[in-house]
């Protein structure tokens, strides 16, 4: 019997080496340990032997099913580790190769400087308002003290939708008499309103059929000059730099009385003359003045109790100058490397 049993692990033993893979020792578990094994066979000989022949037989029987047992169950072991280890291997990541470039959106840099400016504005208490982009005429033009047949009309021809009274808008300054009413003639006004407008230019690097102005008015009492100025030199130094300063031109608007252009110092020389201020030492940024008595009337404010300063400039303009771009149709290509790569430029 003894000898059966050691022939039983030898085999088993032989036909674990000659495996090649986890399946055929499972197989092997199966074929000798399983119910119509041969150690199932042997154990059902126990019935036919004496109390004293059990015992021993029973040892015996036991210590070769662990001793089986252990031996498939190291086999199994040894199969699943090389298994697992091929598996790490071939998963093994090349920390080496070029990793997949994943692009990066920026902020479109148009809406950008939009949005420095409606800061600045907001922090001194403006609200930022909008208008319509299909106007009336008489927004647009009348009410603005710019009547039918004024030449100063000649300067922004627009595109027309219907007869001569509705219109794309050539300005935001409509937004102006738009907000007074909707004020109602009694309290203060502080608005920006940056927004689309429309002329009919021919596109080329410094024209676009289709541009952003942005909007400022203020309606208080006791409103001077000198606020304007001071109002506009915050804003220039928030966005060009603190040494930046402010001057005022006299200049023409039929909406403000008295009208000035509004210039900065060059913030790439300095003052000293440069290719950018075309060797002036100031740049022009925006037309302005102390709103018209007729614009603040046709507005609903009594221009004997009430003053104030208006202004709007070009968005893509003080873009440009800010980035260095110098074509107008920049903004309107759609080329990403617009909006990345002047990011990049001022970080
Ligand atoms: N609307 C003017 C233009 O498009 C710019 C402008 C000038 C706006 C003076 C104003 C202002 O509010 O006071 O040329």
């Amino acid at each position: 019997m003894k000898e059966k049993v050691e022939n039983l692990i030898l085999e088993v033993e032989n036909r674990l080496n000659e495996t090649t893979n986890l399946k055929e020792v499972n197989d092997i578990k199966v074929e000798y340990l399983g119910k119509k094994g041969p150690v199932n066979e042997l154990t059902s000989h126990m019935k036919e032997l004496s109390v004293e022949e059990k015992k021993e037989f029973g040892k015996l029987l036991n210590e070769l099913k662990n001793t089986l047992t252990s031996k498939i169950d190291e086999k199994i072991k040894y199969y699943e580790t090389e298994e697992l280890n091929k598996k790490l291997a071939s998963e093994k990541i090349d920390v080496t190769l070029p990793a997949t470039k994943i692009p990066v959106g920026a902020p479109n840099i148009l809406e950008k400087i939009v949005e420095e400016v409606e800061e600045v504005f907001m922090s001194m208490g403006y609200d930022v308002v909008d208008g319509p982009e299909v106007e009336e005429d008489r927004y647009n033009f009348e009410l603005l003290n710019i009547p039918k047949g004024h030449p100063a009309r000649d300067a922004q021809d627009t595109f027309y939708i219907e007869d001569e009274k509705i219109l794309l808008r050539s300005q935001t300054s409509p937004v102006q008499v738009r907000t007074m009413l909707a004020t109602g003639g009694k309290e203060p006004v502080r608005m920006i309103c940056p927004g689309k407008t429309y002329r009919r230019d021919a596109d080329d690097a410094t024209h676009s059929h289709q541009f952003m102005q942005i909007e400022g008015l203020l309606v208080d009492k006791d409103i001077k000059l000198s606020d304007l100025k001071g109002t506009f030199e915050i804003m220039a130094k928030k966005l060009f730099g603190e040494d930046c300063v402010a001057r005022l031109r006299p200049s023409y608007y039929q909406f403000t009385e008295p009208s000035v252009e509004m210039d900065i110092s060059c913030f790439a020389c300095h003052g000293e003359g440069c290719p950018l201020c075309k060797n002036t030492g100031w740049i022009t940024v925006s037309g302005a003045g102390m709103v018209h008595p007729n614009v603040l009337r046709n507005g609903g404010y009594d221009p004997e109790v009430w003053s104030g300063f208006a202004f709007g400039f070009g968005a893509e303009r003080l873009a440009m100058l800010k980035y260095g771009i110098n074509d107008i149709r920049t903004f309107y290509q759609t080329d990403l490397r617009e909006s990345t790569n002047f990011d990049r430029k001022e970080a």
